[in-house]
């Protein structure tokens, strides 16, 4: 019998009960405080707080006090956040090392995966799984992180890293950092609400396999590090090099359709920036970030990469089965026209939602239980066992 399937991608059994969930669609696996989203709706809350007002109103210094302490810092708290984030920067000998002997051919991802596994190496108690050790090095990774893309991005161009600048905040020293000088008021503001937008999204990918990790109580470098690696992906953090790729090789408005129709006739083909296994409508972030596309293009003299993508996003929903731009889409030309290059996107995703993925290490182990699913066998069992000489 041809298994049945249902939207939450449950697999029936013969006896009529849910089976697998691929992908774990649908699937509940725990509680958690830090990040509500409404996909039916559009609507995402980090601690109660909506994200739209949050990008609005907050800096990310803001949002690395809430996801990791539950509540929006009072004056006191913040200027804490600001300084212990500004005290934990400064990449060890050990890791600018681990960057410096990278291929040049290596990819951004790769380098970051490796030198976040390799700061763990230099911190003086990396397994100290007490609840201040355990914010002491989100606090470490949150800090370094910039640094480590930075210098990766700088290297790779034949250009001197540049140290972390005491006068900058977390989104305006990593610019800082990137292009030698200080940014503009717009480009950080930008910059921060795009940290912001990325720094949480409940069990995505990334974050559960941060927590599966850390639900055998290993610590948090190897949650991190694991969380990288999926994050990487195309169809997770991966997606928005790929967009701002599918709007290189489009290049005109004119080639839009034709470029549309020939590739959706391979059913597997995926645009990249669209569709989401939570949100059914608009991703709010896109809303936001969409603004900025526009906003950067206006102040770098260009929308037409803005333009393009409204006119995508206008096809796509205008299909029988209409797709909604997700985060990646708009953040693509937002940094395009920043000047920022394709391959160090979603290493800036990366960047903003590691605290992310330590709040959820944080509080998987606070309340933990091993994450260990079962599985659908559809193997034999008992087979009569073949000696070597009869194989
Ligand atoms: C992120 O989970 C998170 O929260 C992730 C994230 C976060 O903040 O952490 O929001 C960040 O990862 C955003 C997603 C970035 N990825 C992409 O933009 C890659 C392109 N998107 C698709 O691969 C897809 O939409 C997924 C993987 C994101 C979600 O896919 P689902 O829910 O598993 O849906 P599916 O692949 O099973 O497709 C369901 C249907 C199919 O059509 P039918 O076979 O039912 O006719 O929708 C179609 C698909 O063909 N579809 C797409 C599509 N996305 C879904 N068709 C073309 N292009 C797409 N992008």
């Amino acid at each position: 019998m041809i298994p049945q399937t249902t939207n939450q991608g449950f697999v029936m059994t013969e006896a009529g009960t849910p089976g697998v969930a691929y992908g774990l669609r649908g699937v509940t696996v725990d509680d958690t405080r830090i990040c509500k989203i409404i996909g039916e709706e559009g609507r995402l809350y980090y601690y109660g707080y909506n994200i739209l007002e949050l990008a609005e109103r907050c800096t990310y210094e803001e949002v690395v006090w809430l996801l990791l302490h539950g509540k929006l810092p009072n004056k006191t708290e913040l200027a804490q956040i600001t300084k212990d984030l500004k005290d934990a920067r400064g990449l060890p000998f050990g890791v600018r090392d681990v960057i410096k002997s990278a291929p040049k051919t290596s990819i951004p991802m790769d380098v970051l995966r490796t030198a976040a596994s390799a700061l763990a190496l230099t911190d003086p108690a990396p397994n100290d799984n007490s609840p201040e050790g355990i914010v002491r090095k989100a606090i470490r990774l949150i800090a370094q992180f910039p640094e480590i893309v930075a210098m990766d991005y700088r290297l790779r161009r034949g250009e001197e890293p540049v140290a972390p600048n005491p006068e900058l905040d977390h989104a305006a020293n990593f610019l800082y950092m990137l292009h030698g000088k200080a940014p503009g008021k717009d480009a950080a503001r930008t910059m921060d609400v795009a940290l912001v937008l990325h720094a949480e999204h409940s069990f995505n990918a990334s974050t559960f396999t941060a927590r599966v990790i850390a639900a055998t109580l290993s610590d948090m470098y190897s949650a991190i590090t694991g969380a990288i690696g999926a994050l990487k992906g195309p169809l997770h953090g991966g997606a928005n090099e790929g967009v701002i790729m599918t709007l290189l090789e489009i290049r005109e408005p004119a080639n839009i359709k034709p470029w549309l129709e020939k590739k959706f006739q391979d059913k597997g083909f995926r645009l990249m920036g669209f569709g989401h296994a939570v949100y059914k409508t608009l991703d709010p972030r896109a809303i936001v970030l969409k603004k900025y596309s526009k906003k950067t293009g206006e102040e770098r003299g260009t929308t037409k990469w803005y333009e393009m993508s409204d006119q995508i996003e206008g096809i796509m929903k205008g299909r029988e089965k209409p797709l909604y731009p997700n985060v990646d889409f708009y953040s693509a030309s937002t940094y395009y026209m920043m000047g920022l290059p394709p391959e160090i996107y979603t290493p800036i995703f990366a960047v903003s939602r590691v605290v992310g993925w330590c709040a959820h290490v944080i509080e998987q182990q606070a309340h933990n239980k091993l994450i260990r699913p079962a599985a659908n066998y559809i193997g034999e069992v008992d087979k009569p066992f073949v000696p070597m000489d009869q194989r």
